[in-house]
């Protein structure tokens, strides 16, 4: 389990994150929305300390052991998967680099094959390099470097941006087969519907706060609150 707990986080002096809570455990994909510059990767960015922004107050528990004085490697080995926003790859290693060299790094049920019977794609993009691919076959590798660094819980941030309807609805029968089998999930989205298709519970986040909690159909049919925080009318 994942517990962020009144979490306070700055760039610089300018604070992003006020007083955020947030909890993901096992076996639920839990969706955090919100609309454009409200702080949603901040806040995973947070998570995951890569140090911009910073935590300036709060804890944040893996397990129920602190993490916040770690860094982002030490962070992943504890069972932390991140997908970043924007899909960050290395231009010059091909798909198969990419995978290889986190392969068998722990006993984990995701390997390069899981990951190419999971994504054909890639499989038959095996050797092109990370500038050699588009934009969806890049999320699709990020995502499956993720799962083979073998979390418990998986910070995604916007997997599914840009990609096409059905490679969409790939990514959210994965999302989903991965919950099935105990994995948190904690699914930043812009898209409220697709969201809404796989998530467990939902957070809304205005201005680095959370405003909202709950069910997603209780959100579905509260449409005050999807018109305030989502502007969906
Ligand atoms: N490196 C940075 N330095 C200073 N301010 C930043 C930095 N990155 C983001 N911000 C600001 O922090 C706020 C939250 O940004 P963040 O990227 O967390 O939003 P977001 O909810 O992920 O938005 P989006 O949906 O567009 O990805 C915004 O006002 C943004 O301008
Ligand atoms: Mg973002």
């Amino acid at each position: 389990m994942l517990q962020v707990i009144d979490v306070c986080s700055s760039y610089g002096e300018a604070q992003v994150l006020n007083k955020i809570s947030v909890t993901i455990n096992p076996g639920e994909i839990v969706a955090l929305l919100g609309r454009n510059g409200m702080g949603k990767t901040s806040l995973v960015r947070t998570i995951m300390g890569l140090g911009s922004p910073h935590l300036t107050q709060g804890e944040i528990l893996m397990q129920g052991q602190s993490i916040i004085s770690l860094n982002s490697n030490l962070i992943s080995n504890l069972g932390i998967g991140y997908v970043p926003q924007g899909r960050r790859l290395f231009q010059s290693l091909t798909v198969l680099e990419h995978l290889t060299v986190l392969d068998n790094k722990k006993t984990n049920t995701w390997n390069v094959d899981r990951v190419l019977k999971a994504f054909p794609r890639l499989a038959e993009r095996l050797h092109h390099r990370g500038n050699q691919l588009s934009g969806g076959e890049r999320q699709m590798l990020a995502i499956g470097r993720a799962l083979m660094t073998g979390p418990s819980i998986m910070l995604m941030d916007e997997p599914t941006e840009g990609l096409a309807p059905v490679t969409v609805e790939l990514v959210e029968s994965i999302l989903s087969t991965l919950r099935d089998e105990g994995l948190g999930i904690l699914l930043v989205e812009q898209n409220l519907y697709s969201a809404l298709a796989v998530a467990n519970r939902v957070y809304i986040i205005e201005t680095g706060q959370i405003v909202w909690e709950g069910l997603p159909s209780i959100l579905l049919s509260d449409q005050k609150i999807l018109e305030r925080y989502l502007g969906i009318h």
